[in-house]
Order: structure tokens, then C-alpha cells, then sequence
């Protein structure tokens, strides 16, 4: 069974918290200020979730990294090698307050937080679609897209997005990936069910 963590505990970070402990999963999450100021959002979780430093976080078979983007860099600063660990990607080169797109220079998003993360598999998911609607089922599986380059650790998203009740459609690699980019993809925000 593959460990799960989340780095960012936030809107995004605590939604997907929420799916795993509500499917019986285990996760560890972290943010920026320490164990200490999740106790709250731990209690809330249950005895599935425990609080961790994000370098502990970083340990688990699949990490979800869930922060603005401009703390992006600084999250994972010094964490080194990820050794073939799968990154869920799920953040938008966008940010409050300003809402002023990122400029990348033309590359998808999860290439640029790759870019980032030596050794790591990065999927990117969980991006398109705002906390609550992660959270409704609607007599439904809800769609979310997936994309990334390294088949295998798509494999075990795809299947941990079953596992969770949703369900998942394979944009293809890192280029597939800009259709569900926010800004700029015409997918984000789409709210589907597959019923
Ligand atoms: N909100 C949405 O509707 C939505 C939808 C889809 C995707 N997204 C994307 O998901 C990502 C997270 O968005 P959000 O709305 O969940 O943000 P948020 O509510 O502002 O939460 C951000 C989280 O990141 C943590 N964090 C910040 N810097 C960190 C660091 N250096 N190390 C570890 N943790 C750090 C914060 O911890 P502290 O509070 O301790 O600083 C906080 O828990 C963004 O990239 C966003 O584009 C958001």
C-alpha cells in the first residue's frame, strides 16, 4: 500500500485530506508553520490523518504539493532527490490577490514545477476544479484530469482517483496538461459526472 501525504494544508490541501480519510486512507499533511498549527485540521480528520514537518511529507510513496504557486520553490527547497516518489501536482500559476497569470514562457505548468523537483514523477491533478466541488459527489463520479509523462506513477493516481469515488481521464503527457491548466486550458472549472 503506498504512503500518501499532502505538503499544503489549505483550501486544496485539506479537500483532498478529506477524500482520503473519508475513503479509509491514511495521509500525513503539512504546511509552512509546523505540526503544531494543524492540530485543528487533524482533529477534524480523524485518526487517519496525522500532522508532519513537509520534509517528513516529502518521505511518502505519493505527495501532493498544494501551494500558491509563487511558495512553490520555497516548499520544496532543500528536500533533494526524490528518488522516483510521484508529486501530484495540483497548483495553478495563478494567486490572489493580484489574479495575474505567471508567465511561463510558453511550458506547461507541471514541466515548470518538475522542473523543480529532481528524480520525481509528477502527475498533475486535482487542479481544475475548486475545494468544493472535490467534495460533492451528486450521485455521481466527478471527472477530474490527470496528465503527466512517467506511465506507471499515472497508473497509481488513476487508481487512487477510483479509490476516492472519482472519476479520472487521461490528458496524455505534460503537453495534454495545458488543457486543463488554469488560466489558459478550456477545462478548468468544467464540472462533470460521470453517471
Ligand atoms: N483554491 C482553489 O480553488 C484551487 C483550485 C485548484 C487548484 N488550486 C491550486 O492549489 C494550490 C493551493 O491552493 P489553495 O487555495 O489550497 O491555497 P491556500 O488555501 O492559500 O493554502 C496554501 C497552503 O500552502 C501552505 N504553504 C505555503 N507555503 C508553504 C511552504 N513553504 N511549505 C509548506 N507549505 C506551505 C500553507 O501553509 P501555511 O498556512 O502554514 O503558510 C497553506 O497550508 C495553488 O497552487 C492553487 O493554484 C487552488
Amino acid at each position: 500500500m503506498n504512503t500518501i501525504s499532502i505538503i499544503g494544508a489549505g483550501s486544496i490541501g485539506s479537500a483532498i485530506a478529506r477524500l482520503l480519510t473519508g475513503a479509509g486512507l491514511e495521509v500525513k499533511i503539512a504546511n509552512s508553520r509546523g505540526p503544531s498549527s494543524l492540530a485543528g485540521l487533524v482533529a477534524e480528520l480523524g485518526p487517519r490523518a496525522s500532522a508532519a514537518t513537509a520534509a517528513e511529507a516529502a518521505r511518502a510513496d505519493i505527495v501532493f504539493l498544494s501551494v500558491p504557486w509563487s511558495r512553490i520553490a520555497s516548499a520544496v527547497e532543500g528536500l533533494g532527490d526524490w528518488g522516483g516518489r510521484i508529486v501530484v501536482d495540483t497548483n495553478n500559476p495563478i494567486e490572489a490577490p493580484a489574479f495575474k497569470p505567471f508567465d511561463l514562457g510558453g511550458r506547461a505548468s507541471s514541466e515548470v514545477v518538475a522542473g523543480l523537483l529532481p528524480g520525481a514523477r509528477v502527475v498533475k491533478a486535482f487542479n481544475h476544479l475548486p475545494p468544493a466541488l472535490l467534495a460533492q459527489a451528486d450521485g455521481g463520479q466527478r471527472v477530474l484530469f490527470f496528465s503527466g509523462e512517467d506511465a506507471g506513477a499515472k497508473q497509481d493516481v488513476a487508481q487512487l482517483i477510483e479509490r476516492l469515488g472519482l472519476f479520472g481521464i487521461d490528458l496524455g503527457g505534460v503537453e495534454g496538461g495545458k488543457l486543463a491548466q488554469f488560466p489558459g486550458g478550456p477545462l478548468p472549472a468544467l464540472n462533470l459526472l460521470k453517471v
